[in-house]
């Protein structure tokens, strides 16, 4: 019998076996031995046990049992795509940043989207920040730009970061919920963090129930440092726009979907690409100095402030198309390992708490959930440039160093020698120049956690504020313990009276509760 143009063989027992033969290959175990039944395994008699000595029945199943590794402790759930780069504007006088310097270059890029709170099967369109990670195939190395869609944070010191993640996943003596920011240890930390009130203010607007991950915006969040072949240094901000703009659900769609089709999202982008719909985005840049940045009344290394756009409008430097689906979700997808820490020459950090943080974060949780400090190796996370070090060994070693040499200096000169320094071309931090007592203290310069949460609201259409008020009441009437909501209500009140009022009604508070303690605090307390 033939199934398709496979040739089939019934098995005594009925059991269907396809034959290799012509263009099907020869199934194997991972020692290439050829295999000649796949149905049954190795028993002695028709109805003995199982016999230890049937190895491809053994590392069959141990493969199968191992194939799970940790999801990623968040943004568990995620799509990537493949695509490229192309430089439009260059910014030689800027970064000696290799993929900036001539306009009309192009760059691999692999991209992969996500939410943050839920785990790996949780629906896409829960309320939540989606993560806009972008890995750079430069020539000069691997840049990876490891964005959300909102641009500012909840928090503004990575040490706050698991006691954030801890708060909005599900609460630990229940295991829900699974993946909405509505319940009280969510509500809870934010309530008693006055600096998540700018974020609280955008994920509650209509940026974290996007209708697609090809209509949302992108963005670096922290400040960076471009610098430049002079080794002069501009701060940036990096702006992801897509070209089909901006377009939400509304939470009611949001809630249907989700139950309809917990894929929506990414059904919707490996259809458009298959289609040849390819998505594409253009990178923007907004550029200042030192000087400009002491102009401001926040700080430029805090993340729960954005630059305004009116002060340094986006400048557009590139646009990125994503046209390629993968080929294997769990090799690409799941294995590729973005890090903040991956910059190339003529990119550099600011003291940004949060990124600093972060630098250590990511490479640490990969070694966990990748098993190896090999993982650079894999084809997803391997640079498209030549890669020669002397590190050695390890799990799953697969490029050891070739000959006799795995230290520098060596006498060994050539070829035999190995690599070598390239002191005009290699990496160089940028010298800004530190000093000051250690302390564990916020500076003065973070404090205001009300103003641009304000600027936020106000901006908004009339619908988009009235979305917001309803996020905060749906959110906040889910949560259980009165006092959570009442100081929820009280920093709403030194954001926006009427916003406040409204949750109050929605709410039917009976007591409207005092604002929030805003007085800035003062420096009297630090050494001089
Ligand atoms: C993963 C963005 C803050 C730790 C991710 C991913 C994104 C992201 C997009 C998913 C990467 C992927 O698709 O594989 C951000 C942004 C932040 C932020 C924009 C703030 C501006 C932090 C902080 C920490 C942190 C403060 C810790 C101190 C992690 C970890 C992962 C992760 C551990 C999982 C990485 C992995 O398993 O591969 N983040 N994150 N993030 N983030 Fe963040």
């Amino acid at each position: 019998a033939t199934f398709g143009d496979q040739e089939v063989i019934r098995g005594e027992g009925g059991e269907t076996h396809q034959v290799a033969g012509g263009d099907v290959p020869v199934l194997t175990t991972q020692q290439g031995i050829p295999v000649s039944d796949d149905q049954n395994s190795l028993r002695i008699g028709y109805r003995g046990p199982t016999a230890l000595e049937d190895f491809h029945f053994r590392e069959k199943i141990f493969h199968f049992d191992h194939e799970r590794i940790p999801e990623r402790v968040v943004h568990a759930r995620g799509f990537g795509v493949h695509g490229y780069f192309e430089t439009t504007d260059s910014l030689s006088d800027i970064t000696r940043a290799d993929l900036f310097q001539r306009a009309g270059e192009k760059t691999p890029v692999f991209v992969r989207f996500s939410t943050v709170a839920g785990n790996k099967g949780s629906p896409d369109l829960a309320r939540d920040v989606r993560g806009f990670a972008v890995k750079f195939y430069t020539q000069e190395g691997n840049w990876d730009l490891v964005g959300n869609n909102i641009p500012v944070f909840f928090i503004q010191d990575a040490i706050k970061f698991p006691d954030l993640i801890h708060a909005a996943k599900q609460e630990p003596d229940r295991g829900f919920p699974q993946a909405q920011t509505a319940h009280d240890n969510f509500w809870d930390f934010i309530s008693l963090s006055p600096e998540s009130m700018h974020m609280a203010l955008w994920i509650m607007s209509d940026r974290t129930i996007p209708r697609s991950f090809r209509f949302m915006e992108g963005f670096g969040v922290h400040t960076f440092r471009f610098v430049n072949a002079e080794g002069k240094s501009t701060f940036v901000k990096f702006h992801w726009k897509p070209k089909l703009g901006m377009q939400s659900v509304v939470w009611n769609e949001a809630l249907k979907i989700n139950g309809a089709d917990p894929d929506f999202h990414r059904r919707d982008l490996w259809n458009a690409i298959q289609a040849g719909d390819y998505p594409e985005w253009e990178l923007g840049v907004q550029l200042f100095d030192q000087d400009f940045a002491e102009k401001f009344d926040f700080d430029v290394i805090d993340s729960t402030k954005l630059i305004p756009e009116e002060l340094v409008p986006v400048r557009i430097v590139g646009r990125m198309v994503l046209d390629r689906t993968v080929d294997n979700f769990f090799a690409e997808t799941e294995q590729v390992a973005f890090c903040t820490q991956n910059i190339v020459p003529g990119i550099d950090f600011t003291n940004d708490p949060l990124l600093q943080g972060r630098n250590f974060s990511y490479l640490d949780t990969q070694l966990k959930r990748l098993g190896s400090p090999n993982f650079t190796y894999l084809p997803i996370n391997a640079p498209k440039r030549p890669v020669n070090h002397f590190q050695q060994d390890g799990h799953m070693a697969m490029v050891n160093p070739k000959g006799r040499a795995n230290y520098e200096p060596n006498s060994w000169g050539g070829a035999a020698g190995g690599p070598r320094e390239a002191p005009d071309i290699g990496f160089k931090s940028y010298p800004a120049e530190e000093q000051g007592a250690k302390l564990r203290i916020r500076a003065e310069t973070f404090s205001d956690h009300y103003s641009q949460a304000r600027q936020f609201y106000i901006s908004q259409t009339p619908v988009e504020q009235t979305h917001i008020a309803d996020a905060f009441i749906f959110e906040l009437s889910k949560v259980k313990t009165p006092a959570i909501r009442s100081r929820m209500v009280s920093h709403l009140m030194n954001v926006d009276d009427e916003l406040a009022d409204k949750v109050i009604t929605g709410l039917r508070l009976e007591q409207k509760p005092k604002p929030a303690d805003a007085a800035r605090p003062t420096r009297k307390d630090l050494p001089a």
